[in-house]
């Protein structure tokens, strides 16, 4: 479960490939829910968005959590010292944009629903009342439709660099947070 110097742990790997695959479903969920009249099924569309959008709040939220428990296995050490700062940069930005995207698209779903459910099962407190004013709103639009693509363009960095590990540079930064290990074994 816990990670190794050399391997992520099985906790961190299913947070890792969870998060990763719930944001591929939910921005063409978002963008199709968009595009639609307002109706039943652009309801069930955002209300799939949202549902989403709680499980991947707490998937963020408990990567972070074991993340302060549990310690990252090193870089390649043969790396240089910019291509880490580089790599460790991106993974911030990850998580800022994360959180980024989740917070504002929490306060548009604040001032667009009366009730925060998920499909029923499970209510999300209201963190504030929306006012007559809509400017928080219209920020919030902003940061989460345009963030989406700040997203989008570290993902594609975050991709290639870790394609670029496995295939070019042959060393074991994918295959180790994979659940099969490929290359050195811990
Ligand atoms: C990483 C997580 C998320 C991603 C990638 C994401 C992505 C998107 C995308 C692509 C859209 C369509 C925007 C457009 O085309 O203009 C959208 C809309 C929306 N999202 Fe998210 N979203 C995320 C998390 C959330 C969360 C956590 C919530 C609610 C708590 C949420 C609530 C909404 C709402 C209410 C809209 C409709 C905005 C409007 O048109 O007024 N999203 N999201
Ligand atoms: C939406 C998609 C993704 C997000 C949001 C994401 C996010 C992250 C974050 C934040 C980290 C840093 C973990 C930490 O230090 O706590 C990480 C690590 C990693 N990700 Fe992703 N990732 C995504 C998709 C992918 C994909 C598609 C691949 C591979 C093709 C990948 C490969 C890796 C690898 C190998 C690591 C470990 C890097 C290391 O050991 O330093 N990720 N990811």
């Amino acid at each position: 479960m816990r990670n190794s110097p050399s391997r992520w742990g099985w906790l961190a790997q299913i947070l890792h490939w969870g998060t990763a695959l719930l944001i591929i479903i939910t921005i063409p969920v978002g963008w199709w829910a968009n595009e639609l009249e307002r109706g039943a099924t652009e309801r069930v569309l955002f209300d799939l968005h949202f549902a989403i959008g709680v499980i991947i709040f707490s998937l963020v939220g408990a990567r972070l959590v074991w993340r302060m428990f549990d310690t990252a296995p090193v870089l390649p050490t043969d790396l240089s010292p910019v291509l880490k700062r580089a790599a460790k940069g991106t993974h911030f930005l990850l998580y800022l944009i994360l959180l980024t995207m989740i917070v504002s698209g929490y306060v548009i779903q604040v001032h667009m629903r009366p009730s925060l459910d998920v499909f029923g099962l499970l209510q999300i407190p209201r963190a504030f009342e929306p006012g007559d004013d809509e400017s928080l709103r219209a920020l919030a639009w902003y940061v989460h439709t345009y963030g989406v693509w700040v997203l989008g363009g570290l993902v594609t960095l975050h991709t290639i660099a870790a394609l670029w590990h496995h295939f070019v540079r042959r060393d074991d930064a994918l295959s180790r947070m994979l659940p099969f290990a490929t290359r050195e074994e811990s």
